[in-house]
């Protein structure tokens, strides 16, 4: 059996966001330490555990930790995770962080989805030799953060009465806050909120044909916004402010995903009304645009017929 059990869906949960880890039912808790190419977090809010079971009845497994690139370990140790949970079984992937806001009316306890991202990283981790038998050379990153799944957020916040934003997330390589001037560019270049993570993690998971939610908790406003100068401690106790509101929504969010997970006799993710959709590498193209991957027009529930020429996503090789 894999280490990670048989998850239908990936969670990772940034700095101090641990909360949703708690909710998981019939919990197995698997150290990074027994995980190959797992990462050993440097940094305090990072647990390194795993843990497995359910919620809501859906499989998961939840990740409390992640590496980041300031970190200066291998880039093995962002990839990973995120193949792991792929060659594991899951076919969603639920990304979490704490950021910093640029938008002063969402302010610090605030949640975000993330519909876009704006990559200052100043790396790519797709970078290298390609293996073909994960994904596609050159992926798309249209739709990322999947549209559908993003309407299934906004449901889940409706319903419980939470306010949830919605923007574009930066990454900065870290591990310094930003200046305000940079803050000041990173506004005028489109972006709502700036962090340290998630990005490269999008990117992996796109690549192997992962399908994407990802929510930032805000902890603060961005460098040059507020009288106060930013530090890490500030951002953990925001987070637990943040954290509340983000179990809720991730268990409301989480038991819904049982609409887009694959029968696994159909042998690919399924698009929230059961019809298989495509992995960033499949060959299919959306109405009207040549760009293929999870932006592809999704059919609801009662549409008569599914979309012609699908297929599942390429297989990810198992852990190694
Ligand atoms: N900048 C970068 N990363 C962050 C911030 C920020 O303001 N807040 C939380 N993570």
């Amino acid at each position: 059996m894999n280490l990670l059990g048989e998850p239908r869906v990936g969670v990772v949960l940034g700095s101090g966001l641990g909360a949703v880890a708690d909710a998981v039912e019939h919990p197995v808790v698997v150290g990074y330490e027994e995980l190959p190419g797992f990462p050993r977090p440097t940094v305090s809010g990072h647990a390194g555990r795993a843990v497995l079971g359910s919620i809501g009845g859906v499989p998961v497994a939840v990740l409390q930790g992640r590496a980041h690139l300031y970190e200066g370990g291998s880039f093995d140790a962002v990839r990973a995770p995120v193949r792991a949970l792929r060659a594991a079984g899951a076919s969603v992937l639920v990304l979490t962080n704490a950021a910093g806001s640029l938008r002063p009316e969402v302010g610090p306890g605030s949640l975000m989805a993330i519909t876009d991202h704006i990559n200052m990283q100043g790396a790519n981790l797709l970078a290298g030799p390609n293996d073909d038998a994960l994904g596609p050379r050159f992926p798309s990153l249209r739709d990322a953060y999947d549209p559908a799944l993003l309407d299934a957020l906004r449901e889940s916040a409706r319903e419980l009465g939470i306010a949830l934003a919605e923007g574009v997330y930066l990454a900065v390589g870290g591990p310094s806050f930003e200046t305000p001037a940079e803050i000041r560019a990173f506004r005028v270049l489109g972006a709502d909120a700036v962090g340290m993570s998630t990005v490269q993690e999008t990117i992996i998971a796109r690549h192997c044909g992962l399908r994407i939610a990802a929510v930032s908790v805000i902890t603060n406003l961005a460098e040059g916004m507020t009288d106060e100068p930013l530090s890490h401690e500030q951002t953990l106790r925001a987070a637990e402010v943040g954290a509340g509101d983000l179990a809720r929504l991730l268990l409301e969010f989480i038991p819904r995903l049982s609409a887009f997970i694959p029968d696994p006799r159909a042998g690919g993710p399924t698009d929230g009304a059961g019809t298989p959709t495509p992995g960033a590498g499949d060959a299919t193209s959306r109405a009207g645009g040549a760009t293929p991957g999870a932006g592809t027009p999704i059919p609801r529930a009662g549409d008569p017929t599914p979309r012609a020429g699908t297929a599942p996503p390429p297989p990810c090789s198992p852990l190694s």
